[in-house]
C-alpha cells in the first residue's frame, strides 16, 4: 500500500487507529481502507454513529466560544486528534487573536498532521504525549512556552476518557490536571455512555465490541462515573447533560436521537480551592 506523507514510518498502517476512524466518520482524508472498514462494521450495528460525532464537535465550538465568553483565552486540548474543519485553533484564534491553544495526542498521525497544520502559527503548536501521565503534558516544552497556568486554562478532555480503561486510572489523572490549573479554569468534557443511545443495548454492544477487536477498547460509563471527573470543580448549568442540550443554539428537538448518546458538561474551578501551592 501507498504510504502518502501525513502517514509518519513509524505507524502500521494495516491496523486500525482511533483517530482515523473518527476523521473518516467526520467526513475526513486521513484513513486507511482498514480504518474505513472497522468504522463501517461498527455502523452496521449503529447506523447513526456519525451524528454523535457531529454533535461531539458542535458541543465542542459551543463550549470553546463559552470559554473565550469568560476571558479563558488558553487552550489545553488533550485528544485533539486529526484536525479537521473547526479545529479549536480555528474557533478560538478567529474569535480572539492571539489565542493560545495546545494539542495533545499519542497518535502519530494525529501529531504529524497538527504540526503541519500548525506550522505558521506562533500561538499554537502540539504534544505526542498521553494523557495517562500528566506530568509529562505539563511539564513539555509547547506547555511551558505557550500556557501560562497562573491563569485559567480551558482544559478539553473532549471523546477522550472513553478510550482509558480504569486500571489507568483517569480519574486520578483528570485529578492531577485539575491540581496544576488556576482559579476560574475550564473542564470542558464528552464522553460516551450507553445512556441515551436509541438503540437495544445488545446493538451498541456490537459497535463497542469493534473497538475492542482493534484492542482500543471504548469505556462505556454511566452519568454517574462521568460525574465524578468533575469533582473539584463547580459545574456550569445546565450541568452534565445529553450533547444537544448544554447551551444549545439550535433547537434541540431538531436534532437527530443519535446525538443524545453520552453526555457533555464543562466545570470550573472554584476561586477558593483551584491550585496546591
Ligand atoms: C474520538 S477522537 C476525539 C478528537 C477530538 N477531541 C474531538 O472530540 O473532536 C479521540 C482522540 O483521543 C486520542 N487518545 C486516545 N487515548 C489517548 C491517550 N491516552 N492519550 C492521548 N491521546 C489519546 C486518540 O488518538 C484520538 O485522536
Amino acid at each position: 500500500m501507498e504510504r502518502p506523507a501525513w502517514a509518519p514510518r513509524s505507524i502500521d498502517i494495516s491496523v486500525p487507529s482511533v483517530a482515523r476512524i473518527y476523521d473518516y466518520y467526520l467526513g475526513g482524508s486521513h484513513n486507511f481502507e482498514v480504518d474505513r472498514e472497522a468504522a463501517r462494521k461498527a455502523m452496521e450495528f449503529m447506523p447513526g454513529l456519525p451524528k454523535i460525532m457531529q454533535a461531539n464537535r458542535a458541543f465542542m465550538r459551543r463550549a470553546v466560544r463559552f470559554a473565550l465568553d469568560e476571558g479563558v483565552t488558553q487552550f489545553l486540548d488533550i485528544g485533539s486528534g486529526i484536525p479537521t474543519f473547526g479545529n479549536v485553533h480555528e474557533v478560538a484564534q478567529s474569535a480572539r487573536p492571539g489565542s493560545r491553544v495546545v494539542y495533545v495526542d499519542h497518535d502519530p498521525v494525529a501529531v504529524t498532521h497538527s504540526e503541519a497544520v500548525l506550522a505558521d502559527n506562533e500561538d499554537a503548536d502540539v504534544v505526542a504525549a498521553d494523557l495517562r501521565k500528566p506530568h509529562e503534558i505539563l511539564a513539555s516544552p509547547q506547555v511551558q512556552r505557550l500556557i501560562d497556568l497562573n491563569r485559567p486554562v480551558a482544559l478539553l478532555l473532549v471523546a477522550i476518557l472513553h478510550f482509558v480503561d480504569d486500571t489507568d486510572d483517569p480519574h486520578g489523572a483528570v485529578a492531577e490536571l485539575r491540581d496544576a490549573l488556576a482559579p476560574g479554569s475550564l473542564l470542558i468534557l464528552t464522553h460516551a455512555s450507553y445512556e441515551g443511545i436509541p438503540l437495544p443495548q445488545e446493538r451498541s454492544l456490537g459497535a463497542v465490541d469493534v473497538y475492542k477487536d482493534i484492542r482500543n477498547p471504548l469505556i462505556m460509563r454511566t452519568r454517574e462515573e462521568i460525574a465524578r471527573f468533575f469533582e473539584g470543580y463547580d459545574m456550569v448549568e445546565p450541568g452534565l447533560v445529553p450533547m444537544p442540550l448544554w447551551r444549545p443554539e439550535t433547537a434541540p428537538e431538531d436534532e437527530d436521537p443519535y446525538a443524545f448518546s453520552g453526555f457533555a458538561g464543562v466545570g470550573r474551578v472554584p476561586r477558593q480551592s483551584g491550585r496546591r501551592a
